[in-house]
This record gives structure tokens, C-alpha cells and sequence, in this order.
């Protein structure tokens, strides 16, 4: 009968069989399938595992350093930090549609894999974080394709590697289990989702590194003020956006002309449908008055009450 040790153990013995004494290369986003991947394949072949963490400049404040901590310190696996910001940044100024963004974002993921990739020698290998939900969904417009949804980790088709795919008859709560029982802390295990495209589609329209780091720092308050209330595990996903808006407010004696921030808070099964979260007005002001303190550039806070449909998630 199944369990998650037995998992574990088969699933293992696979991997060594089929890995025998060659090396295998993880993209590792931080995101629950990847990490739950790469760990997985470090109890069955250690260092014959190497990682590969592509920053594009486009994550969340302090995602980079905590996801090396976490696997590189924390688990001890060979990771290497790839930092491109630069390159994505290049393809990204100017460009303001949705669609075409999602896609630069994707393609310069796969470029850079691609060029890192050929830097490192004899990987035969290429693991993956799969889910069955993936496979099935493929092939079949759901509701999502009103959105690309190029997921960062979309590899190159023409690359000389064999897949692995060790998740590829999970469900996502079952892949959520395996990471516990494989002694993952809860901040990855339930992590909230995280588009591949990441802060490129919650700046509203082109990007510039001003409006990510206004993005980047009134999401890491949301973020802090969410878990200081308890309320991370409730919340499916909570996030801000920074539309291309500026209104008057007044600072001291002095009459600003600012960004508008907007914080988006959902409860959701599974992202194709969502409600907006309830959460508490206390909860909220704190996060207003925070916001607007502690970021340059804010003076109002919106919250947005729409459901999904009509409205998606995120706002790009
Ligand atoms: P929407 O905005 O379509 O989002 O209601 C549903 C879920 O999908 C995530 N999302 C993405 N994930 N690449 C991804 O990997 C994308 O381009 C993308 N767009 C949306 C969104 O964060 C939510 O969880």
C-alpha cells in the first residue's frame, strides 16, 4: 500500500538506477515543485546534483538569499546563483503590453539556462518538477490560457539531456507532503504561488527599477504583516501592484503627486477561480500606514474586491 515513505524510498532507488554515476542539472526557482525536486534528487545522488537559480532581477525582496541559504547552507546541495538581471532588464526597458513581456521574460530564461548550461560539463541529466495536474493540463485550454502563463523553468527543447521528472504522478497537496516528510521548512512547503514572470507583470506596464523596488518593498510589508497576523496559511496568495497611476496627497505641509499602490489578497482552491480575502481592517491599516511611511513614492493604498472571474489574480 502507498505511503510517502515508500515513496520516497522507490523513487530513490529509481533515480540512482537510472542516474548510475553521471550528473544531473536542477533549474531551482524556489517555488514548492522545483525545491521539492531538487531536494529529492540530493537524497538519492548527493553531490551528483547541481542546481542551477536564475535571478532575473524580477523576485521578491530577499528571495535570492534565502533560497541559497536554504539549499545551498541549509541542505548543502551544489548550488549555482546565476545573476542576470542585466540581460532581462535590457530586453525589458521600453516594452509596456503584457503578453509581450511574459514572453521576453520566458525566452531570456531560456537563453541564459541555455548559455550557463553549456558552461558546465558532463551533465546528462536534467531534473524537473513536473506534477501530473502539469501533464494534464497541457493540451487542453483551460481558463488559464487567457494568459501565456510562461512558467520560468520552460527549458529548451533542443537540449541534449535526458529528462527526469520524479513528480510527474503527484498531485500538488501530495507533493506538499513529500517536502515535509523530507524535512522542508513550511516557508517552502507552503509557499504561496509566485508567477514565473515575477515582479515584471506587477509593475503595470514598462518596467523600470524604480517601480520594481516600490513594488519589492511594499510587497515584503504586505508580506510581513500578513504573517505577523497569522493569516499566510488563509490567504491563497497576496501580493502588491503598482498600476501607472499618480494622484495628489498631502505630506507635512506639502502637496504630493504620488503612485498609488494596490494590494491584492485572494483565497483561492487552485488560481482558476478566487475570491478576494477578508482580511481584518486592522490588518490593513497597518499595512497602509506602513506602506506609505516606509516607501518612497506612495501616498494611497488600494485594495482590490473583485473575484476571479471577472478579474484575474494578478493584474497583468
Ligand atoms: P491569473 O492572473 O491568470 O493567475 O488569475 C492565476 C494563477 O497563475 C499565476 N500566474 C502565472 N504563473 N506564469 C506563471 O508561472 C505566468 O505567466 C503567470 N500568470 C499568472 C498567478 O500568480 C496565479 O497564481
Amino acid at each position: 500500500d502507498w505511503s510517502m515513505e515508500s515513496f520516497i524510498e522507490l523513487e530513490i532507488e529509481k533515480i540512482r538506477h537510472e542516474v548510475g554515476d553521471k550528473k544531473v542539472l536542477c533549474a531551482l526557482s524556489g517555488g514548492v515543485d522545483s525545491s521539492v525536486v531538487a531536494v529529492l534528487l540530493h537524497r538519492a545522488i548527493g553531490d551528483q546534483l547541481t542546481c542551477m537559480f536564475v535571478d532575473h532581477g524580477l523576485l521578491r525582496k530577499g528571495e535570492a538569499e534565502s533560497v541559497m541559504k536554504t539549499f545551498a547552507d541549509g541542505f548543502n546541495m551544489n548550488v549555482i546563483k546565476i545573476d542576470a538581471q542585466e540581460r532581462f532588464m535590457s530586453k525589458l526597458t521600453g516594452v509596456s503590453d503584457p503578453e509581450t513581456k511574459r514572453k521576453i521574460i520566458g525566452n531570456e530564461f531560456i537563453y541564459v539556462f541555455d548559455d550557463e548550461a553549456a558552461k558546465l560539463e558532463g551533465m546528462d541529466f536534467l531534473a524537473q518538477g513536473t506534477l501530473y495536474t502539469d501533464i494534464i493540463e497541457s493540451g487542453t485550454a483551460t481558463a488559464q490560457t487567457i494568459k501565456s502563463h510562461h512558467n520560468v523553468g520552460g527549458l529548451p527543447e533542443d537540449m541534449q539531456f535526458t529528462l527526469i521528472e520524479p513528480l510527474k504522478t503527484l498531485f500538488k497537496d501530495e507533493v506538499r507532503a513529500l517536502g515535509t516528510e523530507l524535512g522542508m521548512p513550511d516557508e517552502i512547503v507552503w509557499r504561496q504561488p509566485f508567477p514565473g514572470p515575477g515582479l515584471g507583470i506587477r509593475v503595470l506596464g514598462a518596467i523600470t527599477e524604480e517601480k520594481l523596488e516600490i513594488v519589492r518593498e511594499s510587497d515584503a510589508i504586505l508580506r510581513d504583516e500578513v504573517s505577523k497576523a497569522g493569516l499566510d496559511r488563509d490567504i491563497w496568495q497576496y501580493f502588491t501592484v503598482l498600476p501607472d497611476i499618480r494622484s495628489v496627497g498631502v505630506m507635512g505641509d506639502a502637496r504630493t503627486y504620488d503612485y498609488a499602490i494596490g494590494i491584492r489578497a485572494v483565497t483561492s482552491i487552485d488560481g482558476m477561480t478566487s475570491d478576494w480575502a477578508r482580511v481584518p481592517w486592522d490588518v490593513l491599516e497597518k499595512i497602509s500606514v506602513r506602506i506609505v511611511n516606509e516607501v518612497p513614492h506612495i501616498n494611497r493604498v488600494l485594495y482590490d474586491i473583485t473575484s476571479k472571474p471577472p478579474a484575474t489574480i494578478e493584474w497583468e
